[in-house]
């Protein structure tokens, strides 16, 4: 169970449209799963930060689609945000201010920058960052953005959902997708 009260700003058709040109499993560790920990990560976090909470959601699906591989992929996020800039208008509206915002947070998402002045971006990547205990590696403060996600509390609620892949209760709700975490993960 979600455990604050989580309000989707996005079409679950669109997770679909998504998912049918990704490359990857979903279960994987770029695919829809770790989207909607993002997604969850980052509605968490606009609600403190004030964040434009429909780009930070659009941001968890496209940043990782493009994606060619689940190791390195230096040019993944320039492709999601192209995606999203050819898909917008078809496959959702967004202004253009916010469709700048969109295209900045997915292209430079992986490059370890904590230095973009606008906060929309800034708390898209911190959403990202904060997921990383799902593949074993540590939150560092240094790479984060907002207060916000430095604090303990949204840390340690992320990484937790994270290390033990756990997926938000929309996933299977609103999306229509199914999971199993793998059993190691259940035994925890
Ligand atoms: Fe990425
Ligand atoms: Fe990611």
């Amino acid at each position: 169970m979600d455990a604050f009260d989580l309000q989707l700003h996005i079409d679950p058709g669109l997770v679909h449209r998504i998912l049918d040109q990704f490359a990857l499993s979903p279960s994987g560790a770029h695919g829809a799963t770790h989207w909607a920990r993002v997604l969850a990560n980052g509605t968490r976090l606009a609600a403190q930060t004030g964040a434009r909470v429909e780009v930070v959601q659009l941001f968890a699906l496209f940043h990782d689609a493009r994606r060619i591989n689940e190791g390195a992929d230096p040019e993944h996020g320039q492709r999601g945000a192209d995606l999203a800039r050819e898909k917008l208008g078809a496959w959702f509206e967004l202004s253009a201010a916010d469709m700048d915002r969109l295209y900045d947070a997915c292209a430079y998402h992986s490059d370890g920058r904590t230095d973009h002045p606008d906060v929309t971006v800034q708390t898209c990547w911190d959403a990202d960052r904060l997921d990383l205990p799902r593949v074993g590696v540590s939150v560092d403060k240094r790479y984060l953005c907002t207060l916000a996600a430095k604090q303990r509390e949204l840390r340690e609620w992320a990484g937790e959902r994270g290390s033990r892949l756990l997926v938000p209760d929309f996933y299977r709700d609103e999306w229509g997708l199914s999971y199993t975490p793998p059993k190691w993960a259940r035994a925890r």
